[in-house]
């Protein structure tokens, strides 16, 4: 149950911010919107609270945890280089928005695959 409410998030989480950069190409002032401003912060606060519990919820500190730190560790750029990518124009934005595209493709894998280093 738990698991279906964070993937819900995660879903919410990448099409507001998505739809947030399409909104700021397109049609700026829609940003400026209280509740458009405010989603995002309750969506992303609501995902990382719904991993905290699965993480709880599976016993997942007594096992094997180095893929829970991967995740966290590309939270941060996720949500790092989405603020660069709001707060930016141009090169700099489009850098950070596949930056942001990329840590949030990571963690998804981590997440199915509870290897850090899938990639190896
Ligand atoms: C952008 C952020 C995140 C994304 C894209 C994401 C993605 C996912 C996905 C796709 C799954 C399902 C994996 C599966 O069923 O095989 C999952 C499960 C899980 N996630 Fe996240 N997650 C994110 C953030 C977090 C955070 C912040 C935590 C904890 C601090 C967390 C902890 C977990 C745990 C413990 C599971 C359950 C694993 C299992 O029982 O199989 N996630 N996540």
């Amino acid at each position: 149950m738990i698991k279906i409410f964070h993937l819900t998030f995660v879903l919410l989480s990448i099409l507001s911010f998505v739809g947030r950069v399409i909104l700021s190409e397109s049609h700026p002032a829609i940003l400026k919107q209280k509740s458009i401003k405010v989603a995002p912060h309750i969506i992303n606060t609501l995902l990382v609270i719904s991993g905290i519990t699965l993480v709880f919820q599976g016993g997942w500190l007594s096992t094997d945890y180095g893929w829970i730190i991967a995740k966290i560790v590309a939270l941060l750029g996720y949500i790092g280089l989405g603020v660069i990518t709001m707060h930016n124009r141009g090169a700099v934005r489009w850098l950070a928005f596949v930056g942001a595209m990329a840590s949030f493709a990571y963690i998804s894998i981590v997440a199915v695959t509870k290897n850090a280093f899938f990639f190896l």
